[in-house]
């Protein structure tokens, strides 16, 4: 065993990574801290944290803490594409893209949304991914949506599987319909990311300009999707994984 420059034993790899496992798992389930988090996240929304990020110079709206557990499920699965609802400025398509070359996967990326904004579109047509980014204005619910992700699945995913990321429209019935939609054309492996279901525990009111809220939104379909969906299952690891994050209990795998 090795001395750390501070003297201490420098513990192995299997002993690290099992200790961090546990860390994990245990503050997944610390709700004291996880209330902590929610008020935290209610303060910076003062300043729209959540509208601060960017990725390959392209506005994300996206959490750092959600970004590094795209990073991490990305890196496992290793999709053969990913399908993403909600493009709005075009970050997230190029977060999926950059971190599908640097996992060693050929970038496949389909993003869908109801509006595809002029700036997104030349987000996309300037970036190295032009070509590995397919937009497609649509609801994400239509049937048009459904034949463009199922080709896209036919045509880049060849039996493997697939990342989708619903972050459309945050009402229930909407995240229902889209789960419902995509996950018949999922092969086992694969995993949905459903984004916002933080809506849940923010306070009540807090939506005063959308059309969801408590007991209306993305964590509200997940959990009925998955009462009749048996092939389906959360993944706590992932799921729990973030602090200040807005996919809390929002990562399902399909198991069968
Ligand atoms: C939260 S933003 C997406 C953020 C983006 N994923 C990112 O991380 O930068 C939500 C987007 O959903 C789109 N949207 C709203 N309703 C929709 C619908 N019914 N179908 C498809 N897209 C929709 C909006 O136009 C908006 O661009």
């Amino acid at each position: 065993m090795s001395k750390s420059p501070y003297g201490q034993e420098v513990e192995s790899n299997e002993t690290f990574l099992a200790g961090r496992r546990s860390d994990v798992e245990r503050m997944g389930y610390d709700i004291e801290l996880h209330h902590q988090a929610i008020q935290l996240q209610v303060a910076a929304s003062r300043h729209r944290f959540g509208y601060q990020q960017t990725w390959c110079g392209v506005p994300i709206i996206r959490l750092p803490d959600d970004i590094v557990l795209i990073q991490e499920i990305i890196w496992e699965v290793q999709p053969k594409c990913v399908i993403e609802t909600g493009v709005a400025r075009g970050g997230s398509l190029l977060l999926n893209a950059s971190l599908m070359e640097m996992c060693g996967i050929q970038p496949a990326v389909l993003g869908i949304d109801i509006r595809i904004l002029e700036h997104a579109t030349k987000a996309v047509a300037d970036s190295r991914f032009a070509g590995e980014i397919k937009l497609v204005e649509t609801d994400s619910t239509s049937s048009s949506a459904q034949t463009e992700v199922r080709e896209f699945i036919a045509k880049h995913s060849d039996g493997g599987p697939v990342l989708a990321v619903l972050d459309s429209s945050h009402a229930h019935e909407h995240v229902l319909n889209e789960l419902q939609m995509i996950a018949p054309l999922l092969v086992a492996g694969s995993v949905v990311v459903v984004a916002d279901t933080i809506v849940e525990a923010m306070p009540e009111g807090f939506y005063t300009d959308r059309p969801w809220g408590r007991g209306n939104n993305p964590l509200t379909a997940v959990n009925a999707f998955l009462k009749d969906n048996s092939q389906f299952s959360r993944v706590d690891k992932w799921g729990r994984r973030g602090l200040i994050s807005e996919m809390r209990d929002g990562v399902i795998i399909k198991t069968a």
